[in-house]
């Protein structure tokens, strides 16, 4: 019938968000689709733990291997986090003939290549719309009505922790530590906020972004970075005297190289802590907010703005993937996603309205 099994590894920070979001949504969503999304397994490390009271116990497993390789799941979603063991799990799971839906950047980031070709052999469908800016509808919208573009930049604020950190040090006058600690509160960081704070998540995200937009394979160590980390009061005071707010910009430009043409592009692609000038947009961008703007040859410039971060705006996202990919199966259809040939790595130039701040 109409009925698609989902299966859930990780159902930590976001992904119990998900799987309540997945309960309490289903009956709308079979209203729109006429599809019925049925919860099936959850894996998580200590299924002896205290779970939400609206996901049925009976659905916990301390195997993940019980969910990837299990008759009575359509789709995997991926909410564990790390490369290792997500990276063995999806593809166990393409490899059975499951559709993927992940949140994970540092993965997607590192692997997504040789995931995306073992999607496309299995004829599933392999999503990742949360790895990048949560909540905000991205890549969709840049694979599909972008396709026929030719995108130049894609510049903004990707990463909620730091962008919150950095909110609350400038209004606030609260201390890093202290709001980095109620950024992982509000379920803004990750596991180990170490990539937010030193722009390894943002790389990750910006290395993605590129790589759909430029249709070039760029790598999360393609990007040039530098955090947030080492920033005190004086950097705030001497920015706000001068019409400066800090914000930590991911940038990537692509040029047209040497040779002028298309084979010869070259990229850019660099995260560090900005003075962005008051009245821009992106200054406006405050908590855990994010916003990317992607300049194209016939469009002009868009900005993509939303939550970037936290669990229910991040399983929103999730659930969208999740729609879309029970919908394909439905039609016995997937989506590939293209990989372009190894970027050309150039530095970056400087934006109109900010500029490095060290
Ligand atoms: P958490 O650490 O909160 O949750 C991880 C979950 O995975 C837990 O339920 C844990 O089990 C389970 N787990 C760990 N190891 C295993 C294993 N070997 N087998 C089965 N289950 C396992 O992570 P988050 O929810 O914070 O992050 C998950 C992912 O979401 C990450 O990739 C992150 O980058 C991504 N993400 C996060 C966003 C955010 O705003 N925070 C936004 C977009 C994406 P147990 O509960 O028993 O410990
Ligand atoms: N830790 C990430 C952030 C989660 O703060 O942006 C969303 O990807």
């Amino acid at each position: 019938g109409n009925s698609v099994r989902v299966g859930l590894l990780g159902c930590g920070t976001v992904g119990e968000a998900f799987a309540e979001l997945l309960v309490e949504r289903r009956g709308a969503i079979e209203d729109v689709t006429g599809i019925s999304l049925e919860l099936a397994r959850i894996a998580v490390r200590d299924p002896g733990k205290p779970r939400s009271a609206k996901l049925d116990s009976g659905l916990f497993t301390g195997d993940p291997y019980d969910v990837v390789k299990a008759d009575d799941v359509d789709v995997v979603v991926e909410l564990i986090g790390g490369t290792a063991p997500a990276g063995e799990l999806i593809l166990a799971a393409l490899n059975a003939g499951k559709s993927v839906v992940t949140g994970n950047k540092e993965l997607v980031a590192s692997s997504g290549p040789e995931l995306y070709a073992a999607a496309d052999r299995a004829g599933v469908d392999f999503f990742f719309e949360a790895a990048a800016v949560a909540a905000v509808p991205i890549l969709r919208p840049i694979r599909e009505s972008l396709v026929g573009e030719d995108v130049t930049r894609v510049a903004g604020i990707v990463n909620g922790t730091t962008n919150y950190i950095l909110t609350r040090m400038t209004a606030d006058g609260l201390g890093f530590d202290e709001a980095l600690a109620k950024a992982q509160e509000l379920g803004y960081a990750e596991p180990d906020s170490t990539a937010d704070i030193t722009g390894a998540d943002a790389a990750s995200k910006l290395a993605i972004l590129s790589s759909l937009a430029f249709n070039r394979s760029v790598a999360a160590d393609d990007v040039a970075r530098e955090g947030i980390v080492g920033l005190d009061r004086e950097d705030f005071e001497l920015a706000a005297q001068f019409g400066y707010v800090i914000k930590l910009l991911a940038v990537a430009d692509r040029f047209p190289g040497d040779t002028g043409d298309e084979a010869g592009a070259q990229i850019g692609a660099q995260v560090f802590p900005a003075l962005v000038e008051r009245d821009h947009p992106l200054a406006t961008v405050r908590d855990s907010f994010n916003a990317v703007f992607v300049t194209t040859s016939a469009a002009g410039e868009l900005m993509f703005y939303g939550r970037g971060a936290g669990p229910r705006p991040s399983a929103s996202s999730i659930l969208g993937d999740v729609a879309a990919a029970a919908d394909h199966l439905r039609r016995g259809t997937h989506r590939r996603v293209p990989v372009g040939a190894p970027a050309a790595i150039r530095p970056t130039e400087d934006l109109e309205y900010s500029f490095y701040i060290r």
